[in-house]
């Protein structure tokens, strides 16, 4: 999956990018203002840009992930002015300033929209490795809606579920809105 994923073009990107976009902010979940954290994508992840500003001008409380600079494996979710800049972790992953004013706490969060290597049609996910989503995860409340975007490529038959892993409720991708069977 990771090398399909790193041999697509930009255009390809750029196009499934928007159709997820779309797709997800058409969902009636996010016709009220929603405190929901985004990711900011790296390499060839499905691009947030456009995303993430059309979620803020629409007036939801947006927050993305700071990863912790002392604890490893754990990330805190930030909210964001438009002007303010943003600066590469150690990952070479783009983060909002730290500031504790916009510090928002998992126990806040109405929605997840997380990046993903793989999943499939029960909402396992496959993440990049690092537990970082898992650990997040368990910090969120039952109710909060745990969304993954992706491109279509990346449904897997099955994926092997380890007992830390925290599945999907639902994942996007440019064709579908598929609600995770349970
Ligand atoms: N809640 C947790 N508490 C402690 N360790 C955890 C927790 N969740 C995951 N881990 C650890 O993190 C490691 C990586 O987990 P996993 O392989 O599921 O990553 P992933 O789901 O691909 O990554 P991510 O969650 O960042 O997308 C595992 O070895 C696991 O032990
Ligand atoms: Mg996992």
């Amino acid at each position: 999956m990771r090398t399909r994923r790193a041999a697509l073009t930009q255009d390809v990107i750029d196009r499934d990018s928007q159709a997820i976009a779309q797709r997800l902010l058409a969902l009636p979940f996010f016709s009220t203002p929603r405190i929901v954290s985004s990711f900011v994508s790296f390499k060839q992840e499905v691009a947030t840009a456009g995303l993430n500003a059309a979620l803020k001008e629409r007036g939801h409380e947006l927050c993305l992930p700071v990863v912790s600079p002392d604890v490893l494996g754990e990330m805190e979710l930030y909210g964001f002015d438009l002007k303010a800049e943003f600066i590469p972790n150690r990952f070479g992953i783009l983060e909002p300033p730290a500031l504790p004013e916009h510090h928002i706490a998992p126990e806040q969060l109405e929605a997840v929209i997380l990046p993903l290597t793989a999943f499939d049609a029960g909402g396992q996910r496959l993440g990049m490795g690092g537990g970082y989503y898992d650990r997040l995860l368990k910090k969120v409340r039952p109710q909060c809606l745990l969304i993954g975007i992706a491109f279509d490529f990346q449904e897997a038959e099955e994926i092997p579920a380890e007992p830390w892993d925290m599945p999907l409720h639902e994942v996007v991708t440019p064709t579908r809105h598929l609600i995770c069977r349970r």
